[in-house]
């Protein structure tokens, strides 16, 4: 007992009251006739502890861990998301702290509303506001997302955000969880409804079908969220990345030369072919113009000065989910590089061309 306690970081005084109380009782025996913690039982005191380290009560915890439905994976799955949520949380809060530490330090006036918000910030509640300087509808990316939907007559778009390339002549539903993004949706866009992509509220097979663009990345399990677009819709028609090919960091000099800590963020998302399998989907390139409209993170991969600037890197969440230190780097980094003609030397091969296949992918079924 004393050597679990140890591996696991509890005291044999927890130890002992889980076993009293029935939630982890230490099944086998040793050599001297001892109580000793099976295989299996250390399996369930590792789930005990997690949930409880996660703020679940003990009653919680054994409603959790005595649900023989849930297997061991079952539980590192659920435990896995529950810490990712955690995590966007904490950036979130990191963000907000940022702005108000730089609104302080600018001797503005913080209000109480802005105080609070920070401790219910999720990510998009916390940079959604930045969204709508710079992120609108691309033409030419909604007219490819347009000739994949088809002749689909009703549409559900997940992660909706404030609707960008949400077709105007179809009938729409929208899903946004995040009460900031759905807040600057126009009183004209399509209805939405509160709710994230891995738990649809709706019956099998209710739209002809389900879109996402740009969204995929931020769920806290893309696989589940996709499963349930296929499970609600028809058809399913995703805007997504590539990262199946090796070296896929160097596509884009931003990440190859500024920002190498773009790779991290992606080290948990699925592959490509993994998503695609999960739908049934076939991939298709999606350029990027060299005037994008949608100010997206690859949007300016010609007109580097953009980056540069404070209000184009706020619209993109990459910059707040690698920290201010990377990004302040990168900035300057690039600055450096624009003023010395570093970077027109090492991009020349740009300069002509009308679009760029930076790892964009419509999934389409
Ligand atoms: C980059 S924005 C894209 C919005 C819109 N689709 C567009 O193309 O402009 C990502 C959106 O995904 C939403 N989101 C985050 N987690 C989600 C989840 N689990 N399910 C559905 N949407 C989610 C965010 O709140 C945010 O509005």
């Amino acid at each position: 007992m004393g050597r679990v306690a140890e591996l696991a970081g509890v005291s044999v005084r927890t130890l002992h009251h889980y076993d009293d109380i029935g939630l982890v009782r230490p099944s086998a025996r040793t050599s001297a006739g001892y109580r000793a913690y099976s295989a299996g039982d250390v399996e369930r005191l590792r789930e005990v502890l997690a949930y409880r380290r996660l703020g679940f009560g003990l009653r919680e915890v054994a409603d959790l861990v005595g649900d023989p439905s849930t297997d061991a994976v079952a539980h590192l799955g659920r435990l896995r998301g529950l810490l990712l949520e955690r995590r966007d949380h904490a950036d979130a809060m990191v963000a907000a702290i940022d702005r108000e530490l730089a609104a302080r330090a600018r001797g503005l006036k913080v209000t109480p509303e802005e105080q609070l918000e920070m401790l219910g910030a999720r990510l998009y509640d916390a940079i959604g506001g930045a969204y709508t300087a710079t992120r609108r509808t691309d033409p030419r990316i909604a007219a490819q997302i347009s000739d994949a939907l088809g002749d689909a007559h009703t549409v559900l778009n997940v992660g909706a955000g404030t609707g960008s390339y949400e077709p105007r002549d179809r009938q729409v539903t929208a899903v946004e969880p995040s009460a900031v993004m759905r807040g600057q949706r126009s009183a004209d866009a399509a209805p939405c409804v509160a709710a994230a992509a891995e738990s649809l509220p709706f019956e099998n097979g209710s739209f002809d079908v389900a879109m996402a663009v740009s969204t995929v990345h931020h769920w806290r399990d893309p696989m589940a969220g996709l499963r349930e677009m296929r499970r609600v819709a028809r058809r399913v028609v995703v805007l997504t990345f590539d990262t199946d090919e090796p070296g896929w960091p160097d596509r884009f000099w931003l990440t190859r030369d500024y920002l190498p800590e773009f790779a991290s963020l992606l080290a948990e998302f699925p592959s490509l072919a993994a998503m695609a399998n999960a739908i049934g989907a076939r991939a298709e390139p999606v350029p990027v113009p060299w005037d994008c409209a949608d100010g997206l993170f690859e949007a300016y991969w010609r007109r580097p000065a953009a980056y540069l600037e404070d209000h184009v890197r706020r619209a993109m969440s990459v910059w707040t989910r690698v920290g201010q230190e990377a990004e302040q780097r990168a900035v300057q980094d690039l600055t450096a590089d624009l003023a010395s003609g570093r970077w027109a030397e090492r991009n020349s091969a740009l300069a002509g061309l009308a679009a760029a296949d930076l790892g964009l992918r419509l999934l389409i079924t």
